[in-house]
């Protein structure tokens, strides 16, 4: 299987990274989102994150134009079908999800393989929803891509071993290592980081320390480069809510209920960082 085109559906802040590594390598890319606005505002944070690149001197201004000329917008999903892989990096919702995968069953060519970025959610339930389940896997990439080495590559019950061996190349084209990992709730990643996170906001929901405390001890404790709450605000404090509920509706363990407190601050939109406002502020 030979992956030269690819699109990515979700302009939010994995599927930007994504497109940006997925270009820097070579690929051809698209970029689908809801609506153009929001694909734009995905482009404009990649070109951001280049031309921040070329400050640092890491980057040339020719290769960053390279890049930028091999990554498009398409508005409309029907474009899926002239590329040889899809990466979905929507919400982390079964429902959205299932649905798109449907919708690309539809649009992609027989051969197109469709990968999910999902944290946590099931690639065999994913793949259940296609005729094409073989076709169908997980390609797990952490935040920030451009920055972080390892993907996941996560094997649905029914992914073949082709595919599967397409999409660890690929990754490692990428300049990323993958890690081949079977389909259980939160894979290890989030399985081993999550409950982690939880435990740490019911320390701060129990009154046990403040926020800017918990973080302390965990950086200077546990020589962690960022404490747990602030992490949570960089994935997004919804993503981390639906994780935990995927552990909890996967496991049936009280382990992985997730803090209360958590669950109020997504009701009030409280979500990190890209919302300006989580466990701690990030307006002005
Ligand atoms: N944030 C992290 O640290 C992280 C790490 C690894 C994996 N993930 C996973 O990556 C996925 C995306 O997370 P994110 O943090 O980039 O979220 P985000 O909220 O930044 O972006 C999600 C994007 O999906 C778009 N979207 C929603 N429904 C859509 C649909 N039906 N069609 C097209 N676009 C749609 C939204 O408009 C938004 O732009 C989730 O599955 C998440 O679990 C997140």
């Amino acid at each position: 299987m030979n992956i030269q085109t690819i699109m990515v559906v979700g302009a939010g802040q994995m599927g930007s990274g994504i497109v940006q590594v997925a270009a820097a390598s070579g690929l051809k890319v698209l970029l689908h989102d809801i609506s153009i606005g929001v694909i734009d505002k995905g482009l404009t944070s990649i070109d951001k994150q280049l031309s921040r690149a070329v400050e640092k001197g890491g980057l040339t201004e020719v290769r960053k134009s390279e890049i930028r000329s091999r990554i498009g917008p398409a508005e409309q999903l029907e474009h899926a079908e002239q590329v040889d892989l899809v990466i979905e990096a929507i919400s982390e919702n079964m429902g959205l999800k299932t649905s798109l995968f449907q919708k690309l069953d539809a649009i992609c060519t027989p051969k197109t393989i469709l990968a999910s970025n999902t944290s946590s959610l099931p690639i065999t339930e994913i793949a259940a929803v296609t005729q094409r389940p073989a076709q169908v896997i997980g390609m797990h990439f952490m935040n920030p891509v451009p920055v972080m080495p390892l993907v996941e590559v996560i094997r649905g019950l029914e992914t073949s071993q082709e595919v599967f061996e397409a999409v660890y190349k690929l990754s490692e084209r990428l300049g990323k290592t993958p890690v081949e990992v079977k389909d259980f709730p939160g894979f290890v990643s989030n399985r081993i980081l999550m409950p982690m996170i939880n435990e740490a906001i019911f320390t701060v929901y129990e009154g046990v320390a403040s926020v800017e405390s918990v973080d302390t001890v965990m950086k200077l404790g546990m020589k962690h480069p960022m404490g747990p709450l602030e992490l949570a605000d960089f994935i997004g404090l919804d993503t981390c809510l639906s994780i935990m509920e995927v552990l909890y509706d996967g496991f049936k363990d009280s382990k992985y209920r997730p803090c209360p407190l958590l669950r109020k601050y997504v009701k009030a939109g409280r979500l990190g960082r890209k919302s300006g406002q989580g466990f701690y502020s990030y307006h002005g």
